[in-house]
């Protein structure tokens, strides 16, 4: 039994160990994907369209969580729309595993986000990423063209794009990142809504998920559960919040409840425009 997190991330209770070595035992075999790809593997587009100096086209997937909850087919739908989208940058928003990070699903990830053209690739890792081997999952997302940043940024067109360490589990520094930014035109990569606080009314947009909308949502997309204030705030959806956009993507996979109620699976166009 596993009690601890593998990984840099903080927070790994020995409950959450507990629990993760039944579903390890549980779900063997994938049954859960498959029996959910059998019911929907929809993946919705939501475009976001902001003024800014400079027009650049970014997309934004989050939360894959591959694993024994997730349909391949709805991670490959996800991507095949991102891969039509005519990109710029493709952002990766964390959460790339459930369960434990391996060979497979390294190479699985590498292909996912390799299939996509972009001039650039920046990403964010998020708490399931941090429990686990994180060291696989940076090195096969580094194969595929990606800039892992951790409170640090790169620029692309007049835009710098500023991955944040995810709020919960790693060492968000919001400062840092901003520091390391030399263009006016600034948008943020986080794991989760918690890093708005440090960037509120300092960028112009920030893309997030973690929530996945509630997982499990009334109609109307209305969660029961969501972690944390900022993520109960803003489950999902495009908000201004001190003239920064803020985008929280429901993200794309499945976790310790295999199945999605009211909380559909989906990725975001970004588009700015001067
Ligand atoms: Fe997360």
């Amino acid at each position: 039994m596993l009690l601890r997190s593998r990984g840099r991330g903080r927070g790994y209770s020995p409950l959450r160990g507990a629990i993760e070595t039944a579903l390890r035992a549980a779900y063997v075999g994938d049954w859960p994907a498959r029996l959910w790809s059998r019911i929907t593997t929809e993946v919705r587009r939501v475009d976001v369209t902001l003024r800014a100096p400079v027009n650049l086209r970014i997309g934004f997937a989050s939360d894959l969580h591959l694993g024994p909850t997730t349909p391949m087919r709805t991670l490959e739908r996800a991507f095949a729309i991102l891969g039509s989208a005519e990109l710029d940058v493709l952002a990766l928003g964390g959460d790339y595993v459930f369960l434990d990070a391996t060979r497979a699903k390294a190479r699985a990830l590498a292909a996912l986000v390799a299939s996509v053209p972009a001039r650039a690739k920046v990403a964010v890792l998020g708490n399931h990423d941090l429990w686990t081997e994180h060291a696989l999952l940076e090195d096969a997302l580094q194969s595929a063209g990606v800039r892992v940043l951790v409170n640090d940024a790169v620029e692309i067109d007049g835009v710098s794009l500023i991955g944040l360490d995810d709020p919960w589990t790693g060492a968000l520094d919001a400062e840092r990142g901003l520091a390391r930014a030399a263009s006016e035109t600034k948008i943020v990569i986080a794991h989760a809504p918690e890093a708005l606080p440090g960037v509120a009314g300092r960028v112009r947009a920030m893309l997030c998920g973690h929530t996945h909308g509630g997982h499990v949502a009334l109609p109307r997309g209305r969660p029961i559960v969501v972690h944390g204030h900022v993520g109960r705030r803003f489950p999902h959806g495009v908000h201004d919040v001190d003239g920064t956009t803020l985008i929280v993507s429901r993200g794309l996979g499945g976790i310790e409840i295999p199945l999605r109620t009211f909380a559909p699976p989906d990725v975001v166009v970004l588009t700015l425009r001067a």
